[in-house]
């Protein structure tokens, strides 16, 4: 089902007998939540207000911004994206904060210079901090022991004691985008657009293609060191880069469990015509050594880039670690499925069933993307089978168009949050979808299988990084990169938060609405 226009899926669903709704969905594949039933919610229209505009009985708060002190030292990055958290208690929690880029004109470094590259390195990565509920308001606890900034510049060794072109140890972690959780304890941030910085090898003629930033032009650092996945401990900030997962633009690193108890990662390279992943660890509480696999979408299979378990890889690569190196270059040999950008992935609740944004492909034409449904052969995380399915359009029809980041409620209710890109936003094809933003999609009630905004976002920021509170009653939510576009800091394009500069921020929105959504 990768890369298929919508007429192409219309005459497809109709020879499978699947039914599309009026909003783009496929009804029949919703779960049904037993008990629970949700009353109808109002959401808000698509528009292009310079605010965060939410629905009927939400109401939010800023918990903190760039450039707030975290310790007397620290301060908090830019452009904050995924956001995960380790309870404490009810009240009081370990929250990890995505740092993933950040734009030149706002944070004044426009100039290449060290003193410049110094500091674009100490602002991305990402930031633990202690959040603390009292009297129904959240604050970050300024100097609270469990507050660290693992960024740009942070020394960080390979697990397992593997060694990257002479080096176990690399500089810094950046472009860090989505990310994932593990129930040991520990946050997972994945490194997307690491190219950026540092730039790539050419896998063919091994030659260095240039970076975007021009860093590599004062820290002589080798692109072989970023694309990974990062795991840190809530509770000591202690960081290992993974090999494991392979070495793409990892968007998200999503764990399940398998039946046997095993640990499982999803994971989508976020690139035109790249694939989906999923690891299969050797262990249950570790993701330090198991078996990556690639997504078949035509066959329904995950294939082993592994190179004893599918030789033909010998012929192109000469060990195991080449092969994670260059996970793109692998899965072309095997025959992967290019699909449209894969974003984010989340598993169902209850049906286990596993959920893929695809953003959008412009230069095939598809604008506004789709979420993918993948079912594991006997709903089992470990299965090397799958089939698979569209359950949401993006478009005018869908309601929403590039969805990006997700998270499922407890109630099995999605939340979807949208990236139409900075530029594009108000342009001919996205004008009918204002600014980006936070959509519900129901699976129970008067409004199951509809897509409803819950949120508009200020001019030119994205909606990330959403996460519930342990009792559901709070959705924090990153509110990245307002004003984007700014080349003036005296005149902005966008005032949000504060009515100045614009700022990145996390926000925790909670009111009546959210408690009938997720009670
Ligand atoms: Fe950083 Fe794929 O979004
Ligand atoms: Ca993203
Ligand atoms: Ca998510
Ligand atoms: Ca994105």
């Amino acid at each position: 089902m990768a890369n298929i226009n919508r007429r192409d899926l219309l005459k497809f669903l109709s020879a499978s007998g699947a039914v599309l709704s009026s909003q783009g969905l496929l009804l029949g594949s919703l779960s049904s939540c037993s008990s629970y039933k949700l009353p109808k919610i109002l959401g808000v229209k698509p528009q292009f207000t310079d605010d965060l505009v939410l629905a009927s009985g939400l109401n939010y708060q800023k918990i903190i911004s760039y450039g707030d002190q975290i310790t007397d030292d620290l301060i908090f990055g830019t452009c904050n994206d995924y956001i995960a958290i380790e309870e404490i208690n009810n009240d009081e929690l370990i929250m990890w904060v995505n740092h993933e880029y950040f734009k030149e004109n706002l944070i004044g470094t426009q100039k290449r210079t060290l003193a410049n590259i110094d500091k674009e390195r100490s602002l991305v990565g990402g930031s633990i901090i202690k959040v603390k509920r009292s009297q129904g308001k959240w604050n970050y606890i300024k100097n609270d022991p469990v507050t660290k900034a693992i960024r740009g510049n942070t020394k960080i060794p390979f697990a397992g004691g593997v060694s990257i072109k002479g080096s176990k140890i690399a500089e810094g972690t950046l472009s860090n985008c989505a990310g994932g959780k593990t129930p040991w304890g520990s946050f997972l941030t994945c490194e997307e657009n690491y190219h950026f910085s540092y730039g790539e090898t050419d896998f063919k003629t091994k030659k260095h293609k240039a970076s975007f930033l021009g860093w590599e032009k004062f820290y002589n650092n080798p692109p072989e060191h970023y694309g990974w996945v990062v795991e840190i401990e809530a509770k000591t900030g202690k960081a290992k880069k993974h090999t494991s997962i392979g070495r793409y633009a990892h968007e998200c690193s999503t764990y399940a469990e398998a039946k046997n108890g095993k640990a499982i990662i999803y994971s989508g390279d976020d690139k035109n015509d790249e694939h989906v992943y999923k690891f299969i660890s050797n262990s249950k509480n570790s993701i330090e050594k198991g078996i990556l696999y690639v997504a078949n979408l035509e066959k329904g299979e995950w294939l082993p880039l592994d190179l004893e378990l599918s030789p033909v890889l010998k012929k192109t690569f000469k060990d195991q670690l080449e092969v994670l190196t260059y996970t793109r270059e692998a899965s072309k040999v095997l025959g992967a499925t290019p699909l449209d950008r894969p974003e984010d992935i989340e598993i169902h609740p209850k049906t286990g069933e596993v959920f893929i944004s695809l953003t959008n492909n412009k230069p095939k034409n598809r604008y506004h993307g789709q979420i993918l449904k993948i079912s594991e052969q006997g709903s089992d995380h470990g299965s090397l089978r799958f089939k698979s399915e569209t359950f949401a359009f993006g478009g005018e029809d869908g309601g929403f168009s590039s969805p990006d980041n997700m998270a499922f409620d407890k109630n099995g209710n999605l939340w979807v949050a949208t990236d139409i890109s900075g530029r594009s936003i108000g342009s001919e094809v996205y004008k009918k979808f204002g600014n980006n933003g936070l959509f519900l999609i129901p699976t129970s009630g008067p409004q199951a299988g509809e897509v409803i905004q819950i949120a508009s976002a200020p001019v030119e920021a994205e909606l990330t990084g959403i996460c519930f509170s342990p009792d559901q009653r709070t959705l924090f939510l990153s509110v990245q990169h307002p004003g984007e576009n700014t080349k003036d800091l005296k005149n902005p394009t966008s005032h949000w938060p504060d009515g100045g500069v614009p700022k990145s921020s996390v926000i925790a929105i909670s009111g009546e609405t959210l408690t009938k959504i997720t009670g």
